[in-house]
């Protein structure tokens, strides 16, 4: 049963939905509910009412203000009012906030401790906490406002901390608040350490806690409500037990402290890169003058509304005055403008002139870790930071906490910065000191004129600035001849030939830089110091070798057949001649006929002369007269009509569509081949490395049959060395071993240069190398960048910053190697050359036969001349 009392005060109130300030009198509703203030509620009304009167009278220079009494909080709210204030429980100030919200009247409400507050942007709530019990109400102010953004909660304390409080600190994160879904539960694991006074036997209670945490399975937000010893040494033993990664989130909670002994930047002692780490502690100064109580909060709202009434009525009559009645009646404030209007100037006046309960001041403090150790560093650093050991390994020397803000029962939160400024903004904006060399297409160093660097770019770039962008620092580049002066003497990471990359293996593993900007090979025994990236490229390899050439076409004319059909052929020709002779011989036709067989066939010679001719279509003078003869010819002239039609087909085939070398297009072909190639592999290059460590024949016969060149570094330093290379493979039957990559590049510049395609690659791509940035060992921001580099290739971001940079495909990337000139191919001299050699081979023969018909002609006569001598004698 509820009892209640109304009072009433009845003022003329215009019809209006909304009244201007200045036509008539601004009314508010003042809900007391009777139920929650118990017995005082007669006295808080008769002393509130008292004190409004007094305060419109000596406070409000303009019109009055009606105030409307209600004791329960279920009033109308269709009497044209200003605004609320209501003292009542946590559920009957939410269930009339949600009617106020409907009528968009402005709502200032004080009420029970552990109430989630009411939006700050259409309302005011103030809790009225007791003095030495806010931690619940701060934890469940700092959800509201969306301090940390946390799904689950690992509480640690000790047991300093009552049983009723870590209940009501449970409760104030597993609440569940109806305020959209931004301020979903947090589920809390409660951790409970024993309080130690011993130093030692603290330490090992600590220990004994946090290394038994399942961190995998409870998540990596921490919050230690502590004193100050133990969050010192706590912070030690979380740090010790790698707890305290750039994922975990560190929020200690600090108690014991107060507003004379406050200084917590003096008790915080180290704190270390990548660390993410808030204080929230308490400032209460417990001094006499300190105000609290109910009354004192009500006395205090309305103040603030007044004040702001004020204000609001001040404007509206300087802006009417300035324009007539129908402008006016269009520009004046609407209920929403007029609302968030006098809620700002409430809000800032409380903020400013509240005193009552700010004795009970809670700080919060952020540590700006991330980058630290690199802020405001210059070259002149580098030489002084070489005498340390790096930067991963000590604590960072000047600390910056930042005040991020405070928290009174009053005005709940009021944060100027995130309470975790590195989950929220990376490295807010801190340069970094990032070193890099010229190493296309890595790497891409534009100098101007004068020899200074004006850009740079290539894939590594591509992907440091996305970093940048995403982790929020920028990028201050470190040439390795800013540190060479320190390690020039220092040879011992030798993994690349060329000396900036030992330069900058140097300066990374002694912490110089932050960040490596280069794609350097991931080898399983990597140089001391420095930790890979994940890999941001594979590049495999592969071989170059001359463009299989065209085949001499000198003897083009004997293409046609194989060598088989050749023979086949001139046995034919000689067997034929003897067959016709002896046939044309035993025919009894021309003793039949009586015949003489003249001249013609007669002989075997001329058989043979006869069978010859008719291949060449050139047809006999004679024909065998028998038709057993006959039929031996004209067969033979059936043979020669298919051998003769097969040979020119097949000869103008030949003439149109070249032939071409076997391409050599595998290792296994080449290692076929190894007779007539050589290959090169360059000396100390992972190819080499990988080859030697492989128990694969091929690889190790490969690796027997190859020459160690010398043609280390980018194509621009050594470029003679390349170009001897290239002469090589043109003509002497070289191979060159190298990336992919490189290959394509050399490729292309040589197409450009001669606008030929001498080259091509194999088809065969093996041994993947792994190319990754290099960081120092031990940076806690490993596991940051490689998240970021995983999410860039997961978007394909890195193939298509690379693809840009891959030499664009030609006419030489064709595999076929059929040219352009297949299609009107005109017959020339190189075709036709072995017709003419024959000729040349023809004359020469009948020469010598000449000879030798003359000679032996000499001789007959000559020894018949002996023959008669005698005679003569
Ligand atoms: C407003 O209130 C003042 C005193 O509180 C009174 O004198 C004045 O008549 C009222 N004005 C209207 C329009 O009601
Ligand atoms: C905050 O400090 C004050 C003064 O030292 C103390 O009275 C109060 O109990 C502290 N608050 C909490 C929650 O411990
Ligand atoms: C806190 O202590 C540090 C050093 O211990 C000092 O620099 C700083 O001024 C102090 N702050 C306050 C508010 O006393
Ligand atoms: C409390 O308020 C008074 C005046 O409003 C101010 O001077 C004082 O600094 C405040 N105290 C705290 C702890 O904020
Ligand atoms: C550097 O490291 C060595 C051993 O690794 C250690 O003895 C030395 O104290 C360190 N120096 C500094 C300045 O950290
Ligand atoms: C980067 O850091 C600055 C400084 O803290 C901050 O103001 C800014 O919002 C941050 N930017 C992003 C995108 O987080
Ligand atoms: C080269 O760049 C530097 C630095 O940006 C600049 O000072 C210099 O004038 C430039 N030189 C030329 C020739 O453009
Ligand atoms: C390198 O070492 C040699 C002798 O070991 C020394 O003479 C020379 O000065 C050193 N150079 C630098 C740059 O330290
Ligand atoms: C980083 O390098 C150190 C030493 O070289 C090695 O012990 C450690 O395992 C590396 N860390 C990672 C994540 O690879
Ligand atoms: C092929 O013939 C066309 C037109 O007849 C000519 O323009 C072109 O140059 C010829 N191509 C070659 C390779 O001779």
């Amino acid at each position: 049963m509820r009892i209640w009392l109304l009072v009433f005060c009845i003022v003329q109130v215009s019809g209006e939905d909304f009244p201007s300030l200045i036509t008539a009198n601004a009314s508010i509703a003042v809900v007391l509910d009777r139920e929650f203030l118990g017995e005082q509620y007669q006295a808080i009304l008769d002393e509130l009412k008292d004190y409004i009167k007094e305060l419109a009278r000596v406070e409000l220079k303009h019109g009055g203000v009606v105030v409307h009494y209600y004791s329960w909080t279920s009033i109308s709210l269709m009497k044209g009012f200003l605004a609320v204030f209501s003292v009542a429980s946590c559920e009957d100030t939410w269930s009339l906030f949600s009617r106020t919200e409907k009528e968009e009247l402005l709502l200032f409400a004080l009420t029970e401790v552990d109430c989630p507050r009411l939006p700050t942007d259409s309302a005011i709530t103030v809790t009225n906490v007791v003095p030495g019990e806010e931690l619940p109400q701060i934890l469940l102010d700092m959800r509201t406002e969306m301090a940390f953004k946390w799904k689950s909660a690992v509480i640690l304390h000790d047991d300093t901390l009552s049983r009723d409080i870590v209940s009501r600190v449970v409760q104030s994160l597993i609440m569940q608040i109806d305020k959209g879904a931004s301020t979903s539960p947090v589920s809390v694991v409660v951790y409970k350490m024993k309080h130690e006074i011993n130093e030692y036997l603290r330490r090992k209670e600590i220990r004994r806690v946090l290394s038994k945490l399942p961190v995998k399975h409870i998540g990596e937000n921490f919050m230690a409500i502590v004193t100050t010893e133990v969050m010192t040494t706590m912070s030690e033993i979380a740090r010790d037990l790698v707890m305290t990664n750039t994922h975990a989130q560190w929020l200690y909670i600090i108690s014991e402290t107060d507003a004379q002994n406050g200084n917590l930047s003096s008790l915080i002692n180290a704190l270390y890169e990548g660390e993410n780490v808030a204080f929230i502690y308490n400032v209460t100064d417990n001094g006499p003058e300190c105000k609290n109580g109910l009354m004192c909060y009500c006395q205090e709202m309305m103040n603030a509304f007044i004040s702001a009434l004020d204000a609001a009525v001040q404007d509206e009559f300087d802006v009417a005055a300035q324009v007539s009645d129908e402008e006016w009646e269009v520009i004046r404030p609407n209920k929403v403008q007029r609302r968030s209007m006098l809620l700002k100037h409430m809000q800032q006046h409380i903020a400013t002139k509240s005193s009552c309960g700010n004795c009970s001041t809670w700080r919060a403090l952020a540590a700006d870790t991330w980058g630290a150790t690199y802020r405001s560093y210059g070259d002149a650093d580098l030489v002084a930071k070489d005498t340390t050991n790096g930067t991963m390994t000590g604590a960072i020397e000047h600390v910056d906490l930042l005040q991020v803000g405070y928290w009174r029962p009053i005005d709940a939160l009021r944060l100027d910065d995130v309470l975790f400024p590195h989950v929220e903004h990376g490295f807010r904006g801190k340069d970094l000191p990032i070193i890099t060399y010229h190493n296309p297409p890595w790497t891409i160093l534009q100098v101007n004129e004068s020899g200074s660097v004006v850009s740079y770019t290539g894939l590594i770039f591509d992907i440091v600035n996305q970093l940048a962008k995403n982790k929020n620092f920028t990028v201050k580049v470190i040439l390795p001849s800013h540190v060479k002066h320190l390690v020039a003497n220092d040879t011992s990471a030798d993994m690349s030939h060329s000396q900036d990359a030992m330069l900058t293996l140097s300066a990374v593993a002694k912490g110089q830089v932050a960040i490596a900007a280069v794609a350097f090979t991931v080898l399983s025994d990597p140089p001391p110091g420095i930790n890979y990236t994940v890999a941001v490229s594979t590049q495999t390899y592969c071989f170059m070798i001359a463009r299989p050439r065209e085949l001499s076409r000198a003897l083009l004319f004997l293409l046609p057949f194989t060598t088989d059909t050749w023979l086949c052929l001139g046995l034919g020709v000689i067997l034929m001649g003897p067959t016709l002779y002896i046939i044309h011989r035993l025919s009894p036709y021309y003793e039949a006929m009586e015949i003489t067989r003249q001249g013609g066939l007669s002989t075997i010679h001329n058989c043979l002369w006869y069978v010859y001719g008719a291949l060449l279509q050139q047809g006999g003078m004679y024909l065998p007269r028998a038709d057993s003869g006959r039929l031996v010819v004209g067969t033979w002239w059936l043979v020669v009509l298919v051998v003769v039609t097969t040979y020119s087909g097949n000869l103008v085939a030949f003439l149109t569509f070249p032939k071409q070398e076997i391409p050599v297009t595998t290792i296994e072909e080449l290692l076929k081949n190894q007779q007539i190639y050589t290959w090169s592999i360059q000396k100390g290059s992972y190819l080499e490395l990988e080859l030697k460590n492989s128990d694969e024949p091929k690889y190790t016969a490969l690796l027997k049959g190859a020459e160690l060149s010398n043609t280390g570094g980018t194509m621009e330093s050594n470029l003679s060395s390349w170009k001897k290379q290239l002469i090589r493979i043109r003509e002497q039957r070289h191979v060159i071993f190298d990336w992919k990559l490189r290959l394509s590049y050399l490729m292309r510049n040589e197409h450009k240069l001669t606008d030929r395609c001498d080259f091509s690659l194999s088809v065969d791509e093996f041994i993947d190398e792994q190319l990754a940035m290099v960081l120092p060992a031990g940076s806690p921001y490993l596991p940051v960048i490689n998240k970021e580099i995983n999410r860039m290739q997961k978007a394909g971001l890195i193939s298509k910053w690379l693809y840009a940079y891959l030499p664009k495909r030609d006419r030489c990337w064709k595999t076929s190697s059929i040219s352009q000139e297949v299609n009107n191919h005109t017959v020339n001299l190189s075709d036709m050359q072995g017709s003419f050699f024959v000729l040349f081979l023809g004359f020469f023969s009948a020469s010598f036969v000449l000879f030798l018909e003359w000679f032996c002609n000499r001789r007959k006569r000559r020894s018949e001349e002996v023959i008669i001598k005698p005679y003569v004698e």
